[in-house]
């Protein structure tokens, strides 16, 4: 075992879980290790904590087995099979597939169509799409369209699964406006995290005739992996399930550390397909000019000298050189961002490089509106959503079981003080009515909110009693919230249904971080 990964796991192993908020009265207990745990008989219970693996002390892949500075791919397109005007008709399989990422060794994942990322699938604002779905897996799955706006018997909810070794068709139809950076990923009832882990995602892309429709464009599908010494996906550790899993392999279009040329101006978009890892962007001597978000173009593009995105969303943006001069071998990188995470005690703040970028300068210019987004107006009802975690369920947690730790587990990440349950409804709205709606993060750690079906608009942040409102007005369906932040939103449902909102950090949407909305008739 190469010695840092031996170091990181021995330190991860003797700390208790009572430190987790460095509680000084638990301190005695420090001198237990996750091994001592295992030892303890395992209680019986009705709770269903099947689905939560804990394996510490995973020997890891070493960074330099896998062959870096390969020109990045292209995401591969799905084919649309359909010759019928504004149609786009495609098979999914979903099936594991073995995939060579590190030298000599092969990593079996889980794909769509045998391929990691999934193949892109890319369509027009006011398509009919029509695609089957064939499960080739031994376990339920769903495919659900993060962001867009079909109907909810359509999207993937964990209440639909597809069952092992059969099929499904989806079909729906992309409305005007509805142009954006979309991603799919799978959603059955507690094993969200799991498959996405194993290598569930791709990229979807609404275009329309818009300001910037005469760039070329280009992906950025950010996911990471973890991966053994053997290269086979990694088993969660605890701090995986309490944090969300990060895995140490970033890909961006499934290539680790790429070198990307760009000798012209691209409209890049660039997607956060991550289950856990926060990235904030960053290239030498290069600003971002971001002209979209999660639901497409902004209203104006700001520039940046970083860019912050949170598990699950994406962005729109254009690199550009601040000095005009061409870019050789810039890394792009991803900068450390304190998300408060727990058993956290000496994290690397170190950088990590993402991939390597040659730019050939250009100058740009951007219109100053690139798009009017459509007011909602005035709200006609309002929520209150509450992100927490139950911190009961941590005290004495180095005395606990493997089971009574899954427990624990399967009990601490809460939406609106409550674990999942798929046949409660916890919230009901009117179809098409416009609301307000305050998310609050009464946890100690970081909490992506997003909700599918629809984009809302951001109205005002408020950290501590500081309020931020939004420079440029945009469209998101994903929001981070730091520690006690209460982020306004507006928003509004089209479609009679259920809708699910959850916490983004795949983990907690799958230790039941996750709330019913039923929209109903007006
Ligand atoms: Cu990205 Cu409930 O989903
Ligand atoms: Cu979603
Ligand atoms: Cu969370």
């Amino acid at each position: 075992m190469n010695r840092r990964n031996f170091l990181r796991f021995n330190a991860l192993g003797a700390l208790s879980l009572s430190a987790i908020y460095a509680m000084p009265h638990h301190q005695d207990h420090n001198h237990h290790s996750m091994h001592n745990m295992h030892h303890i008989p395992e209680n019986q219970t009705n709770m269903d904590t099947s689905f939560i693996d804990i394996v510490e002390n995973t020997e890891l892949l070493s960074q330099d087995s896998i062959p870096i500075n390969k020109d990045l791919k292209a995401l591969p397109l799905l084919k649309n099979t359909s010759t019928k005007p504004n149609t786009f008709e495609a098979t999914i399989n979903i099936k594991e597939q073995d995939i060579s990422l590190a030298k000599d060794k092969k990593t079996r994942f889980y794909t769509y169509n045998g391929v990691i990322p999934g193949p892109k699938i890319e369509v027009n604002e006011g398509d009919k799409v029509i695609i089957k779905v064939i499960n080739h897996l031994d376990e339920p799955t769903t495919i659900h369209w993060h962001g867009l706006p079909v109907p909810p018997e359509q999207d993937g909810n964990p209440h639909d699964p597809i069952a092992p070794h059969t099929e499904r068709v989806y079909e729906f139809t992309l409305p005007e406006g509805s142009a954006g950076t979309y991603w799919y990923h799978p959603h059955p009832h507690f094993i969200t995290a799991k498959q996405v882990a194993r290598g569930l995602a791709g990229a979807f892309v609404v275009k329309a005739k818009d300001s910037l429709s005469h760039l070329n464009e280009q992906d950025w599908f950010i996911s990471d992996v973890g991966l053994d010494s053997e290269a086979k996906i990694r088993p969660n550790t605890l701090s995986d399930w309490l944090n969300g899993r990060e895995g140490e392999f970033v890909l961006i279009n499934g290539c680790f550390k790429p070198k990307i040329n760009l000798t012209d101006t691209k409209r890049l978009r660039i997607y956060n397909a991550t289950a856990a890892r926060y990235l904030r962007l960053k290239i030498e001597g290069v600003d971002f000019i971001v002209a979209g978000s999660d639901g497409g173009l902004m209203q104006s593009p700001i520039v940046q000298e970083e860019l912050f995105l949170c598990p699950a969303s994406r962005a729109e943006v254009i690199l550009k050189p601040n000095k005009d001069i061409n870019i050789e071998n810039a890394m792009l990188q991803s900068l450390y961002y304190d998300r408060d995470k727990m058993m956290q005690d000496t994290p690397n703040q170190d950088p990590i490089n993402l991939a390597t970028l040659n730019i050939e300068s250009k100058s740009i210019e951007l219109p100053k509106i690139l798009r009017e987004i459509p007011k909602l107006g005035i709200p006609t009802a309002s929520k209150t959503i509450t992100m927490s975690e139950d911190h009961s369920q941590m005290h004495g947690l180095s005395k606990k079981s493997t089971q009574e730790i899954k427990e624990a587990l399967a009990q601490m990440f809460l939406m609106d003080n409550k674990i999942y349950d798929p046949n409660r409804i916890d919230l009901h709205s009117s179809e098409g009515a416009i609301e307000e709606w305050k998310i609050i993060n009464k946890s100690h750690m970081d909490h992506p909110f997003h909700i599918h079906g629809t984009q809302f608009e951001i109205m005002r942040s408020n950290l501590k009693g500081k309020i931020i409102t939004p420079k440029v007005r945009s469209l998101h369906d994903t929001i981070n919230l730091r520690p006690d932040e209460e982020i306004t939103i507006k928003i509004r449902q089209d479609f009679r249904g259920l809708r699910m909102y959850h916490c983004h950090i795949l983990e907690h949407e799958s230790l039941g971080m996750m709330g019913n909305l039923m929209v109903e008739q007006a």
